[in-house]
């Protein structure tokens, strides 16, 4: 069997008047004059615990989107069974079937569904309409059609010899027990992909996202089963996350689990399955995309408007919440004043404010937990004798979780906005002497304990080759003259090493492999 050719989905502009634009509007006024009541589907089962939480647009919190039901550890054994019992049948199913069901999945996002995965990501995750197009739409979609083409060629691979009177075989099997997809808020595209990667491999999955991601999930989930995902296949529950781990990492069936998160959580989970080894059948697969501390070096010879582009896009899009978001720069001496004045000009054309005006470039932070810790860095540096800020600074609650485009300009390279990872609107630069490239890349290497994604601008060929090499473990997707975000499916597969993650790559072959357990077979005639 040959699949249809991939092919990326082509990015919608919302130009005011566009057919786009009105469908988009006329689905965020039907979202927001309505409470929506949200179940947890488990089985064939939707499940109202009537224990329920509200829904609300970060950017205008007191607007009441709608209910989700939150479940407990007993929801989290009911979804494990359900995976287990969809399972025979699911892994039985011809791949060509399992990948017609995910086809029709990007099909459905790609049309009709399309306005409402963005209306909701716009929503329940404050990301603007472009930023929500380019994620709930497009990455989405085109994880669903990469897959789809890498699984072709995983169940292709064969031994290349089979002697006269003999047959070797490969024989890709499914993981035996159930998967765990737990996801992020940040990406829709990832919230759909986390399950969807694994069911395609014949897995079945229990899949627990983020609170405040549930309302775009909710969706996700609808996408799924209006293509004809069998009930039981993918489980949604919605458990407080150590609560579903203590049920889930016991269960003799865990087979693997599949994480987009930070750091801490993934080591936490990471011991403890580690405690657990001895309970289960298999070794489990632990495929895991962490936090980063995403990087921008400028060599001399670079331009500074195109630096200071790359700052502003990589920096601000959806308020510095992408795990790729260039949040630490090091900008040579003699091109400081240039890329401040073009950093500068930028951010007074970045405006702020809700979702549902186009014309706001920034929206609000996720939840009061990260507006608070967001704002405890920016007073940090406010105080500190070694950063100064220079740009934004301010942040306000009141309606929304607002921060402003903040810059920060350290003179210490080890400083605190220069090391951790802050997961929003902050950027903090050090400027280095032009003549030292070489030392402010050991910088660049040593200073982070991640390694996701970095960006170096040089017009100098020597210059790019160095800092290729002497950051080759400092990133897994590495960019030259060009921001280190907006990675796109089957083009340049994602993912990152030291505390960033296991690097297996999302929306590629090397990820859909983790999912597989291979049997050979030989048969002698
Ligand atoms: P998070 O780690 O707080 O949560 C991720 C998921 O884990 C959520 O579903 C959460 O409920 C659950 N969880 C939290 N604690 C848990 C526990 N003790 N046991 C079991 N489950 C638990 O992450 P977040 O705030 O939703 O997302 C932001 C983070 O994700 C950032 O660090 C960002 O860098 C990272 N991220 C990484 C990538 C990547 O590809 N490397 C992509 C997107 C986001
Ligand atoms: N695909 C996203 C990016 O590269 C995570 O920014």
């Amino acid at each position: 069997f040959k699949v249809p050719v991939p092919i990326n989905e082509p990015v919608l502009n919302y130009a005011p008047g566009s057919a786009e634009r009105s469908q988009l509007q006329s689905m965020l006024e039907v979202f927001r004059s309505q409470e929506i009541d949200i179940p947890m589907y488990i089985g064939s089962e939707e499940i109202r615990t009537g224990n329920k939480k509200p829904l609300n647009p970060p950017h205008d919190h007191q607007h009441l989107l709608g209910y989700f039901h939150e479940g407990d550890s007993s929801h989290v054994a009911q979804a494990i069974n359900a995976a287990l019992g969809a399972k025979d049948a699911w892994e039985k199913m011809q791949w060509e079937q399992r990948a017609a069901i995910f086809l029709k999945a990007a099909e459905l996002i790609a049309g009709p569904y399309r306005a409402k995965i963005n209306a909701a990501t716009m929503l329940g995750q404050s990301k603007n309409a472009y930023q929500a197009e380019i994620d709930a739409a497009c990455e989405f979609i085109d994880f669903l059609r990469f897959n789809v083409q890498y699984m072709t060629e995983i169940y292709a691979q064969q031994p290349p010899v089979s002697s006269p009177g003999i047959w070797n075989r490969l024989e890709q099997r499914p993981l035996e027990g159930f998967i765990f997809a737990l996801t992020p808020f940040n990406f829709t595209a990832i919230a759909g992909n986390l399950p969807a990667a694994p069911a395609m491999m014949g897995n079945t999955v229990v899949w627990k996202p983020a609170y405040t991601q549930i309302y775009a999930a909710n969706v996700i989930m609808q996408v799924f089963k209006e293509a004809g995902l069998p009930d039981g296949v993918i489980n949604l529950i919605y458990v407080d996350g150590p609560a579903a781990g203590e049920v889930i990492f016991k269960h003799r069936d865990f087979a693997g689990i599949h994480f987009t998160g930070s750091t801490g959580v993934f080591q936490t989970i990471w011991k403890t399955i580690g405690e657990n080894i001895t309970r289960y059948k298999s070794y489990p697969r632990i495929v895991g995309e962490t936090g980063g501390k995403d990087f921008l070096i400028a060599h001399k010879s670079s331009n500074a408007k195109q630096v200071a582009t790359a700052l502003a896009r990589g920096a601000f899009e959806y308020q510095g919440q992408k795990c790729s978001a260039a949040s630490r720069a090091y900008i040579p001496s003699n091109l400081w004043e240039d890329v401040k004045a073009y950093l500068m000009a930028d951010l007074q054309s970045m405006k702020m404010g809700p979702t549902e005006d186009f014309s706001n470039f920034i929206n609000a932070v996720i939840d009061e937990k990260s507006f608070d810790k967001i704002a405890g860095y920016i007073d940090g540096a406010k105080k500190s004798e070694m950063t100064e800020i220079i740009a934004g600074g301010n942040y306000d609650k009141s309606k929304g979780y607002f921060i402003e485009p903040t810059v920060i300009l350290s003179k210490d390279p080890s400083s605190t906005t220069m090391c951790e990872e802050i997961f929003g609107p902050v950027l903090t630069i050090y400027v280095y002497n032009a003549e030292h490239f070489e030392e402010a890349l050991e910088l660049v290497d040593q200073t982070s304990p991640y390694a996701l994604t970095g960006a170096v601008f040089s017009t100098d060929r020597y210059a790019a080759e160095l800092a290729t090499y002497k950051l080759r473990n400092a990133a897994g997707n590495f960019y030259i003259n060009d921001k280190p975000t907006g990675a796109v499916v089957g083009q340049q597969p994602f993912g990152g090493s030291r505390a960033s993650g296991t690097n297996d790559k999302a929306g590629s072959m090397i990820n859909l492999l983790r999912w597989v357990s291979p049997r050979t077979i030989k048969e002698t005639f």
